[in-house]
């Protein structure tokens, strides 16, 4: 339950972490995928986030209008209706948390859970309506490459290293092809937080994959993992690669620097009346 102040309805850090160990709880599942919904309630809140346009100030995680069609319906967004109708669940049991305030918080549970750093969040996200939608295309386009990313994540206000960072994400989860048309993971572990994904970019060798699907890049030797044309544009480019040698030899290093972006991507366009942030307990602690 939320606690009272002067009878107005204020959520204590207590209350948020009553939800992220609800969230942790739901993960785990070995019917779903690798074993957990991780991974794609991490996608659901990069993709309720990742609309933000800096010079509107339009869009991002505030608002969590991902819930009306048309902005459901976007390509970008095909299979995140199983994120969002697990989180349903909690919502019910918290209805006092805002639907934007409940995605992202579930996406940190969701990292710290699958062995990933500490990613310190703070409330206030407000629900708003259909109004508010963004128009398609603002989420990358996986078939494309490094000016593309550059256009997309420059337009949230990040930078090249920024970009790098966030990648990273891709050590955790998989394509599907009644989803993005793609398929397979990047790792072979999806449901662990590493810097794996720099490291097979840098040490794999990868070929075209033959077959009927989009485009995109198979490992020659096991053929079992998969990249994406934005994925080997980190490699090409000289900017981006830098930063992916950076994070392959340090874990640390990655983690510092994705916690840092990956927390400022669920603030993009919050106008937030607090500084405070929670650091969550995770359930290893
Ligand atoms: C999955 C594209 C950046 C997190 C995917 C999928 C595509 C994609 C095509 C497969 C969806 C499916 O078929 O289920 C891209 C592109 C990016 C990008 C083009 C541009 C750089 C990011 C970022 C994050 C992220 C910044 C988070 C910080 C994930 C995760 C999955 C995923 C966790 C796995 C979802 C699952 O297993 O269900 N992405 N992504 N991606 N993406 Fe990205």
């Amino acid at each position: 339950q939320a606690s009272k102040t002067g009878g107005v309805l204020t959520p204590t850090k207590d209350d948020f972490q009553k939800v992220y160990n609800d969230v942790a709880e739901l993960l785990e599942n070995n019917d779903y995928d690798d074993g957990s919904y991780g991974p794609v309630v991490v996608r659901l809140g990069w993709h309720a986030s990742g609309t933000y346009d800096k010079d509107t100030k339009t869009g991002g995680s505030n608002g969590a209008t991902m819930r009306f069609a048309p902005e459901s319906e976007h390509g970008a967004n095909a299979g995140l209706k199983t994120a969002r109708d697990l989180l349903e669940g909690i919502k019910k049991k918290h209805p006092w948390i805002s639907y934007s305030d409940l995605w992202t918080l579930a996406a940190v549970a969701a990292i710290q859970e699958m062995g990933g750093p500490k990613i310190p969040w703070r409330p206030g996200r407000k629900d708003g309506d259909v109004s508010a939608c963004t128009p398609d295309g603002r989420l990358p386009d996986a078939t494309k490459e490094q000016k593309h990313l550059r256009a997309i994540f420059y337009r949230m206000g990040f930078n090249d290293q920024e970009i790098v960072a966030l990648s990273g994400a891709h050590a955790l989860g998989r394509c599907h092809t009644d989803r993005s048309g793609f398929d397979g993971p990047w790792t072979f572990s999806p449901t662990m937080l590493t810097n794996d994904y720099y490291k097979l970019l840098l040490e794999e060798k990868w070929a075209w994959k033959k077959w009927n699907g989009p485009k995109q890049f198979e490992d020659v030797s096991t053929k079992s993992l998969m990249m994406l044309p934005t994925d080997m544009a980190l490699v090409k480019d000289k900017e981006f690669r830098k930063h992916v040698e950076r994070y392959a030899k340090d874990n640390d290093l990655f983690f510092r620097e994705f916690a840092d972006a990956f927390g400022r991507l669920l603030e993009l366009g919050v106008p937030f009346e607090k500084e405070e942030k929670f650091v969550f307990k995770s359930t290893t602690d």
